[in-house]
């Protein structure tokens, strides 16, 4: 008989041995124990060239491979920033059909930029990456952070206005709420893509500081504090090389200057030549144009300028493998945080949480430009009858205006978020007053509305000033839409006016009844020559799914509005910069010759106007805007209390901290934007005359007040000196202006650098 030790010594030897075989069953890149960037390695170590190869492509519309042999899983991208895209087909654009791929649409990026909220861009990534998780999405394509440089570009509404600060403030949480989904998100479209028209045919040519003080911020912060694990490089061409092959903004920019160690995707279609792909920054290659895509070829996807093209370069001795294992290893780290990642949540998808998400993202969205004699909120005791008047209050808005074009679950829209709220208490009646656009189709997704119209503009006009004349309120409800040329990828609009006559009807609707709201859906600044004639003004925007909820809270005063702009809307298109000093779309000579009208003749856009974009041109020049910057009214009102600061002197590695006081000075709890501007008193460099520099969204019951406080240090007081290649701030005079919008500062105190 065995002695009990001796079993035991036996069980030992054999699960010793068992484990060790266990062991060695686990490579180093499967073992979780082991670092990534040795896991990294292993794996690298173990694929061939033409596994290597494969990863850097797509091999369908919206996906690439990995390595099947290793178990490393396919990539799934989607888009877009504002909900997750419906499934479409393999090697096509049009929907595949599928009935379990509707999702919640949360408001357009413009929206979430108006609430000056850093805890809603989280919670809108948040949500969003639970969406995009659940589908089995690995990379969201967003958020976009192109710098609003003219009205009339027409994928303004996909971005977070013109300035970056703001811009860089507000996507850091969006990115990191997608991320903590094991989703990555990819920050788009890097860079220099400010216009849709010629967006494959253009070159952009800028000035460094222009470069690095007012486009490049954004996305800085989306890789350096947000850690985006992808970015997506653009269409247009910086000096002479597309942005998605480009060695200036790729390699010498992202990845050695901001020490960038994620993946760089093309956009879809943005690649034309292989050696740029493979020596300027390019890691991943999406959607190209390859004859075989449009013959219907079987192996269109190996025609890609990263696909047998490369493979050909490295076999025939042209091209070394160093660049190849570089961008091998940056898929093989991404896939670890996503594809691989053991760890990460499961999603879900459209629940009651993410529904409130997106209400509450578009109650704080809204921007109340104008209330004159407190038209709103309605008065639920006068208005025994309202109208909503315009296309707009009964128009779905989430399919169409490009990529970001969705399937959603549902859309409340504006006339049926009214009627729910008010529909009790009064007779609400509905005209539609103009026609614009009846279209409601995109890639074969159907918004599933006939908005076909029969009468006359006439009988439209007659109809709804009759019923404008016989309400107590009046809603209209208008602006753009997501068709062609007005806010929608591929095209610009093509004048800054509302279309369709909208002036006209609104004039008409003044005259008809004093208690008259406008309320304007839209991702973009319009023209309003009725502007004195019209009470109140509220900014709508692309709301999504609960748009029709959040407009119907804001106009009963169930919610107090505290949406500000982020971005100017000047006057005529002529008080912007871009249109005064720049060129768009283009260099005139060039256009007139007929340049920009393929990738052989691309056409240069100069941004002559330089650092001075949006409110830093209005200001410098003194030139009034229609609404500032940072503009937004409230149901109550506030006072600023004197600013102070907690030093007189700064030196360069000091900080310096400013205190003022807000207060709800009215009758209805509320939300101000404290707004805190840098001037520089004295340079030696032209400078805008302020800078957004600080901002926090404080809430306030009556009579409440609150203390906010602003710490900067000398980044917030430097420019970028191209000789030196560097960020300088000068000794001398500033002063931090602190107010509720770039034109209403309320106070201000002076400090010294030393
Ligand atoms: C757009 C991108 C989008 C991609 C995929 C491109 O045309 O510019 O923003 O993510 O298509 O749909």
């Amino acid at each position: 008989m065995l002695k009990k030790t001796a079993i035991v010594s036996l069980f030992t030897i054999i699960s010793a041995s068992y484990m060790a075989q266990n062991t060695k069953a686990i490579p180093v890149y499967l073992d979780e124990s082991k670092p990534v960037e040795q896991r990294i390695q292993d794996a690298l170590s173990k694929m061939t060239l033409e596994e290597k190869i494969a990863m850097l492509h797509a091999q369908s519309k919206f996906s690439s491979p990995g390595v099947p042999r290793l178990g490393i899983p396919e990539f799934w991208t989607t888009d877009g920033p504002h909900g997750v895209r419906s499934e479409v087909k393999w090697d096509e654009w049009d929907q595949a059909g599928w009935t379990n791929d509707s999702i919640i649409a949360y408001p357009a990026l413009t929206a979430l930029s108006a609430t000056w909220n850093k805890n809603m861009s989280w919670n809108y990534g948040k949500a969003l990456g639970e969406e995009a998780r659940y589908r089995k999405k690995d990379i969201l394509l967003g958020p976009g952070v192109n710098i609003y440089r003219t009205p009339l570009n027409g994928r303004n509404f996909e971005y977070m206005g013109e300035d970056p600060f703001l811009t860089s403030k507000m996507v850091v949480p969006y990115i990191k709420g997608v991320q903590s989904n094991g989703v990555a998100t990819s920050v788009k479209h890097y860079a220099l893509n400010n216009q849709e028209m010629f967006r494959h045919t253009s070159n952009v040519i800028i000035d460094d500081r222009t470069l690095y003080e007012i486009y490049l911020p954004p996305f800085k912060a989306a890789v350096t504090e947000g850690d985006s694990w992808t970015i997506m490089g653009a269409y247009d061409m910086y000096k002479g090389q597309y942005a998605s092959q480009n060695q200036y903004l790729l390699n010498d920019i992202l990845k050695k200057e901001w020490n960038y160690k994620g993946v760089v995707l093309s956009d879809w279609g943005a690649v034309n030549n292989t050696e740029q792909a493979i020596h300027n920054g390019l890691d991943l290659e999406f959607g190209s144009w390859t004859n075989g895509l449009s013959e219907g070829h079987s192996n269109a996807y190996d025609s890609y300028y990263l696909a047998q093209p490369y493979l050909k370069l490295i076999k025939e001795g042209k091209v070394g493998t160093k660049e190849l294992d570089d961008k091998v290893t940056r898929l093989l780290r991404l896939a670890y945080k996503t594809t691989m990642n053991r760890n990460k949540p499961f999603g879900n998808i459209a629940s009651e949480e993410h529904k409130a998400v997106a209400k509450e993202i578009g109650e704080e969205g809204i921007v109340l430009l104008k209330n004159q004699g407190n038209v709103l909120p309605i008065d639920i005791n006068k208005a025994k009858k309202i109208a909503v008047i315009g296309e707009n209050a009964i128009k779905i808005m989430t399919v169409g205006g490009g990529s970001s074009s969705l399937k959603v679950k549902y859309e409340t829209l504006p006339l049926d978020g009214i009627k729910a709220r008010f529909g009790k208490q009064a007779d609400v009646q509905y005209a539609r007053g103009y026609v614009g656009d009846i279209g409601g189709e995109y890639n074969g997704v159907k918004s599933g509305q006939n908005l076909k119209e029969d009468r006359s503009p006439e009988a439209l006009l007659n109809e709804a000033v009759a019923l404008a004349k016989s309400s107590d309120y009046v809603i209209f409800v208008g602006g753009l839409n997501k068709a062609d040329f007005q806010d929608s990828e591929g095209n610009d609009r093509k004048s800054y006016g509302l279309p369709y006559n909208q002036d006209n009807v609104i004039s008409a609707l003044a005259k008809a009844n004093k208690n008259l709201a406008v309320v304007l859906v839209s991702g973009n600044a319009v023209a309003m020559p009725w502007v004195n004639e019209v009470p109140t003004i509220v900014q709508a925007w692309y709301l999504g799914s609960e748009a029709g909820n959040s407009l119907a809270a804001v106009l009963a005063g169930d919610v107090n509005p505290s949406g500000k702009l982020p971005f100017t809307f000047p006057v005529k298109l002529e008080d912007n910069a871009a249109h005064q000093l720049g060129e768009y779309p283009g260099n005139k000579e060039e256009l007139a010759a007929g340049k920009g009208k393929d990738q052989k003749n691309p056409i240069n856009i100069k941004y002559n106007e330089g650092i001075l974009v949006g409110y830093r041109w209005h200001d410098t020049k003194k030139i009034k805007p229609l609404f500032s910057f940072g503009h937004g009214l409230s149901y109550t009102t506030f006072e600023f209390g004197k600013a102070k600061a907690d030093k007189k002197e700064m030196s360069q590695d000091d900080k310096i901290t400013f205190t003022v006081t807000v207060k709800n000075t009215g009758k209805r709890a509320g939300a101000e934007v404290a707004q805190l501007y840098i001037s520089d008193l004295k340079s030696s460099v032209q400078r805008p005359t302020k800078e957004l520099k600080g901002f926090e969204k404080v809430f306030l019951n009556p009579g409440e007040e609150k203390e906010v406080t602003f710490t900067i240090d000398k980044t917030a007081l430097s420019f970028f000196d191209a000789g030196k290649h560097d960020w300088v701030a000068e000794p001398g005079d500033f002063e931090a202006l602190i107010g509720n919008s770039s034109d209403a500062i309320k106070t201000k105190v002076r400090f010294t650098l030393k």
